[in-house]
């Protein structure tokens, strides 16, 4: 293997910009290279190499000089794969790797928990600047991966994490530092909105048009994480720290999936004016932060009930910049990958004007707040919001009242109600309520549910104002 020269000496690396260490009087493509270690080589890695590759000059241009890789961790050394990548830079030994001396940046796109985070944590605490995709490990240990590069005076880079090829983590953690957020929604999960989005163009079943995103490749082949909302809210912790500088843990976020989610709920939906998607939102309140993923009712005039299919897109409401949206791929193999070049060429960048301060280092957004000064996450009970309920009842004279009369005990106000169907058992009755607090909604529906003329309480899912 190729050992390419230190970029900067140790004198250098720690301070004020040198002209002659970073090589700025030298061409771009004189100077000495950015050696980056990459974790994996699959969509994203192979995305990443291609660009590497393919934009080499451009890339060089930008990031003031040569981004070479230097080390490739993969599992199964033996795997054909056409990538444009010496195949004499591929190891198993990912440990070994980040704490090369001959290494500058460490590319994190293996995926899962463990070993990611171990070796990201462990790259930061030996100084290197760490990019990487994978939302879990910064939703779930962003407080010991800040540790670790506040330790080592690394940077922690992560902007594909969230929303792929959308660069809202800049937008929220820079874009946005004159303004206080007020409200974050998002649609970010594209398995969920391509499901939706079938099921609402073809009345496809929830199990039908998963297996149409399973066989286009948009979910996992395990799901869960997707459907179930967790995806969702891993991404929404990220943005959610950054956009009201607080600490939100996934505990705090309050999740539900799209997998009760039916095709009748969302052509009535339609009928009544809404489409279904699933949102994350973060949302300040006085009283503290609401932070939960749901299937919402989007009122179709909204900017975020014409998102269809696999995109995402990112709405928010900050105090001086009005509202913004943020529409894009927030998947698959080209588009992830250039969230995580762009994020190399600002590593490089950092790395070059000697200006590496740890994680507040420009370009490198802190995973988590520094301060707890933000508001606190409120319990999913008090978070506020319109409600959109189905019941299935017998179809007998009083069952509207009884069910009326147990929403008025818990303070619970309808907008509107209709039933559909007639002399069958059962009928379904849809109401849709004024904003009540979710302590409230759920008690009255405990009461509803155990009425005798209540077969089941069908489907719950908010409606955005
Ligand atoms: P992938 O296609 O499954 O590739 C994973 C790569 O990591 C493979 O090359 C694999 O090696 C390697 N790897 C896995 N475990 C390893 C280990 N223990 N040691 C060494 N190498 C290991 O995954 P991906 O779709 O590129 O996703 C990577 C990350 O990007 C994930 O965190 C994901 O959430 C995130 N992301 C992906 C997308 C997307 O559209 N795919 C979008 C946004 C974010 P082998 O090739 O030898 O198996
Ligand atoms: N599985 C995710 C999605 C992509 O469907 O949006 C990776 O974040």
């Amino acid at each position: 293997m190729t050992q390419t020269p230190p970029l900067q000496s140790d004198a250098t690396s720690r301070g004020g910009s040198n002209p002659q260490a970073t090589g700025e009087t030298q061409p771009a493509d004189e100077r000495a290279p950015v050696r980056v270690a990459l974790l994996g080589l699959g969509t994203v890695g192979g995305g990443l190499a291609e660009i590497l590759a393919e934009l080499r000059a451009e890339i060089t241009e930008r990031a003031e000089g040569p981004v070479d890789i230097v080390g490739v961790a993969v599992r199964d050394l033996t795997r054909q794969r056409d990538v444009p990548v010496d195949p004499t830079l591929l190891t198993t030994d990912a440990a070994g790797l980040v704490t090369r001396d001959d290494v500058d940046v460490v590319v994190e796109v293996m995926g899962g928990l463990e070993p990611a985070q171990t070796l990201a944590a462990s790259a930061l605490r030996a100084g290197k600047a760490v990019v990487t995709a994978n939302k879990a490990i910064v939703a779930r240990y962003g407080g010991a991966l800040a540790a670790a590069a506040a330790a080592g005076r690394g940077a922690l880079y992560y902007e594909a994490a969230a929303a792929g090829a959308i660069p809202v983590v800049k937008v929220v953690g820079e874009s946005l530092s004159g303004n206080r957020v007020d409200s974050l929604m998002g649609i970010v999960n594209g398995t969920c909105n391509f499901i939706l989005t079938q099921m609402s163009a073809s009345g496809a079943s929830f199990a039908d048009a998963l297996a149409e995103a399973q066989a286009l490749g948009y979910a996992e082949a395990d799901p869960t994480s997707d459907v179930g909302g967790e995806d969702a809210a891993y991404k929404l912790i990220l943005l959610a720290r950054l956009a009201f500088d607080t600490d939100v843990q996934l505990a705090d976020v309050s999740c539900e999936g799209i997998d009760t989610v039916s095709a009748a709920d969302i052509a009535r939906a339609r009928d009544l004016g809404y489409a279904v998607k699933l949102l994350a939102v973060a949302q300040r309140r006085p009283e503290g932060l609401e932070a939960r993923v749901h299937p919402t009712l989007v009122p179709l005039a909204h900017p975020l009930a014409s998102v269809q299919g696999a995109f995402n897109a990112v709405f928010i409401e900050a105090d001086r910049s009005g509202p913004l949206m943020l529409y894009g791929q927030g998947a698959g193999r080209r588009p992830t990958a250039s969230a995580v070049a762009a994020d190399l060429v600002d590593a490089a960048l950092q790395l070059r004007r000697g200006r590496r301060d740890g994680i507040a280092a420009p370009g490198a957004p802190r995973p988590v707040p520094a301060l707890r000064r933000g508001p606190a996450v409120l319990p999913t009970a008090e978070g506020l919001s319109r409600y959109y309920v189905s019941l299935r009842v017998a179809d007998e004279p009083g069952v509207l009242a009884a069910v009326a009369s147990a929403f008025a005990s818990e303070g619970v106000s309808i907008a509107s109600c209709l039933q559909e169907g007639r002399g069958v058992d059962p009928v379904d009755l849809i109401f849709v309520t004024h904003t009540v607090r979710d302590g409230d909604l759920r008690a009255a529906l405990a009461t509803i549910a155990a009425l005798p003329t209540v077969r089941s309480v069908a489907s719950v899912m908010r409606v955005l104002a």
